[in-house]
């Protein structure tokens, strides 16, 4: 077995995924199959465990989400959150909470202890110079801004992060700096935030990490973590100037948030307190053992960062391991949400009704846990086939059948046992063990290979003791066979639980078998001679090539939508020729703002008051999102002053302003030069 330190309880949590887009199958590979697992032979093994999941609802990615999107970013986690949430729930990843980020608890727990800390002078207050787009009047915080990776020359680096190269970055140091919003190099302006000195963690994180968890810590959580050390470690801004995320609670913040990456591990906590009163011995008791399953993009936030947070903050434990998984990739290329190269989870399950465990199979067989992997449709096809139609689901359902029709469904006597039959009993013995051993180190292709090894046992046995032919000459023998083959069906119900729930169960029921617990799978003797049995299911059914072949199609097509927006010019193409009175019939004159105000209940309009040179007039313009009621006013523009007029959210607009727009749909005021007098006509 296991020499593992002996824990009260466990708080296991799985990084919380960004509401902007659905599950994939690299999260569930790289975070929530291996986490559910862990969890499910923990309850097993009778542990008292929570097990944390939620949305991570703050954050760049989102507020741009729905900038694109032209709703708000409450819309956009609203969504999300319950499409992901639905879909972790029909997969059967077991949380005790999934919540979200957006709660009032979760305010409430970040503020608190942004604010002990803030208390207790654990932040430094700078002033520094920060991107700003003068366009539109942000500032550009982490993916509001783009340009090329100062370490590997990718073009599409984030102001926060490079996900080419993993490296996390400062926007000042990006090559080429351009803001999402409007396209334009940004310009440097000063602004205040309150950093984490991480520089003044580093000896701590060396003794912790470096020498503490060495040995336990996978190689490659250890690696970047040394690295990362050994970079030496800069002050970080825990605080960004956005309008969406948890309020700074202190004097002189109006305008700023929380850096996300300071309140979504602090969700991890909001989320337990939300689940039960009893929250703090999950966080605050040196007999629990946290553990965090993240993907290898998270390392840094969980083994530096939100450690060097729950030091500073001090009342909190440490996470005792951090069990980081590489990346899956679908076939041969990097998953992309953006590219929409993924497997999305709620699309696999409408077309896979009722194949989940397979999924899970699948995703823990060729799971990322030392390097990069694939998955590729043809290998699904042929683990299903050829593991779990051929092995696993043969084995049970020719026990099940072959009972039903020389026992009548009744479990058969055990009678004398042969050498076959003890070396079979002996191996049963030993693979919960093995299986517990791996999961304890986080090995969970091992731990899985074992599993299926028993029932790779139980097909031998049958094939080596064929009863089917033994039934007429010696049917005591065919009794103590198929005895033995039900007690294997039986320890498999149990040691497949953590792996392939909705598969144990169905074995349950076929046996009438309870739930045992971990414990239980070594006795060896779950079943009593005249037990009934019932019926069989056939537990997996063969996938065939048309199956397959659609999804590839679906990824082919994919592949061809994405090349050909990539060859697009990205300048639109020129429209048909006009004539000179098609033009000439236009009245545009150059008008001042005179007031703004955003149109209640809408994202995008805004109601202006324009002196045209002819007249003072309304009109009513889509340019809310780029643009602040104070900084439109007084701004000279140009306006077709001829456009028939028309309602617009119950207000009479009374012409257009002309905007150029860029490529990325960014808008810009086509502004008439200095001098130009209201109500100069423009042609
Ligand atoms: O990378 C991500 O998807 C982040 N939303 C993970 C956050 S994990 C935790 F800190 F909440
Ligand atoms: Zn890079």
């Amino acid at each position: 077995m296991t020499d593992q330190p002996v824990y009260k309880r466990y708080t296991v949590t799985s990084a919380l995924p960004y509401a902007n887009g659905p599950i994939h199958i690299g999260h569930l590979a790289g975070v929530y199959v291996p986490a559910d697992i862990y969890v499910r032979f923990l309850r097993m093994n009778g542990e008292d465990v929570v097990f944390i999941g939620g949305s991570d609802e703050h954050g760049v990615p989102i507020t741009i989400k729905a900038l694109q999107q032209g709703v708000s970013p409450q819309d956009i986690v609203d969504k999300y959150h319950g499409i992901i949430k639905k879909s972790f729930e029909d997969f059967g990843i077991s949380f005790d909470i999934y919540s979200r980020t957006s709660n009032k608890v979760h305010h409430e727990t970040a503020s608190e202890f942004f604010r002990k800390m803030y208390d207790a002078g654990q932040f430094i207050e700078k002033v520094s110079q920060q991107y700003y787009d003068e366009a539109t009047g942000h500032f550009l915080a982490d993916r509001y801004i783009t340009g090329t990776c100062p370490h590997c020359g990718n073009e599409r680096a984030y102001g926060d992060q490079c996900e080419n190269c993993g490296t996390s970055i400062n926007a000042t140091d990006l090559i080429n700096p351009k803001s999402v919003l409007s396209g334009n190099p940004p310009v440097l302006r000063e602004t205040k935030h309150w950093f984490l000195p991480l520089d003044q963690y580093e000896p701590w994180l060396r003794e912790w990490i470096l020498e503490g968890h060495k040995d336990d810590w996978k190689s490659n959580v250890y690696g970047q973590c040394k690295s990362w050390i050994d970079q030496g470690l800069q002050p970080r801004a825990v605080t960004r100037d956005l309008d969406w995320g948890v309020k700074v609670p202190v004097e002189g913040a109006a305008g700023k948030v929380l850096y996300v990456w300071f309140d979504a591990p602090i969700g991890y906590i909001s989320a337990t307190k939300e689940l039960t009163p009893d929250w703090e011995k999950y966080w605050k008791d040196k007999e629990t053992k946290l553990v965090h399953f993240i993907g290898k993009d998270n390392i840094v936030f969980h083994c530096i960062i939100f450690p060097s947070m729950l030091k500073g903050e001090g009342t909190y434990i440490l996470p005792e391991n951090v069990p980081a998984n590489e990346f899956l990739n679908l076939e041969g290329d990097k998953i992309s949400t953006s590219r929409n190269w993924a497997v999305w989870l709620h699309e696999y399950l409408e077309d896979f009704p009722g194949k989940q465990d397979v999924l899970r199979y699948v995703l823990t067989a060729n799971a990322p846990e030392a390097k990069d992997n694939d998955f590729t449709w043809k290998d699904f096809q042929t683990r299903n086939n050829s593991e779990l139609v051929a092995i696993l689901g043969n084995f049970v359902n020719r026990t099940i059948v072959l009972t039903e029709k020389f026992f009548l469904g009744r479990v058969p006597e055990q009678g004398a046992l042969t050498e076959l039959d003890r070396a079979a009993f002996e191996e049963m013995a030993l693979i919960p063990g093995r299986i517990a051993d791996s999961i304890h180190h986080y090995r969970f292709r091992e731990a899985l290979a074992e599993m299926m090894n028993l029932a790779r046992l139980g097909n031998k046995y049958l094939t080596e003791n064929e009863p089917w032919k033994l039934f007429k000459s010696d049917p005591a023998r065919v009794a103590t066979i198929l005895n033995l083959s039900l007690q294997i069906c039986a320890q498999l119900s149990i040691v497949g639980e953590p792996f392939l729930p909705f598969t144990a169960a169905k074995i349950r029921t076929m046996l009438n078998l309870p739930q045992f617990s971990w414990a239980d799978a070594t006795l060896l003797n779950w079943l009593r001679a005249g037990d009934p049995i019932n019926t069989p299911e056939l537990l997996f059914d063969k996938i065939e090539y048309p199956a397959i072949e659609a999804q590839v199609q679906r990824l082919l097509n994919t592949k061809e939508a994405n090349a050909a927006v990539q060859s697009k010019s990205p300048v639109k193409p020129g429209k048909e020729a006009i004539q000179y009175d098609d033009f000439s019939r236009m009245d545009i004159r150059a008008g001042t703002i005179l007031e703004a105000e955003r149109v209640p209940k809408t994202d995008k309009l805004m109601k202006l008051k324009i002196d045209t040179g002819l007249d003072q007039r309304t009109v009513v313009s889509g340019i809310a999102h780029f643009f602040s009621p104070a900084e439109v006013i007084g701004k000279q523009v140009c306006i077709l002053v001829n456009l028939a007029p028309r309602k617009l959210k119950g207000i009479d607009s009374q012409g257009m302003i002309l905007m150029a727009e860029n490529p990325d749909g960014t808008l810009l005021f086509v502004t008439p030069a200095e001098g130009t007098l209201n109500g100069a006509d423009v042609k």
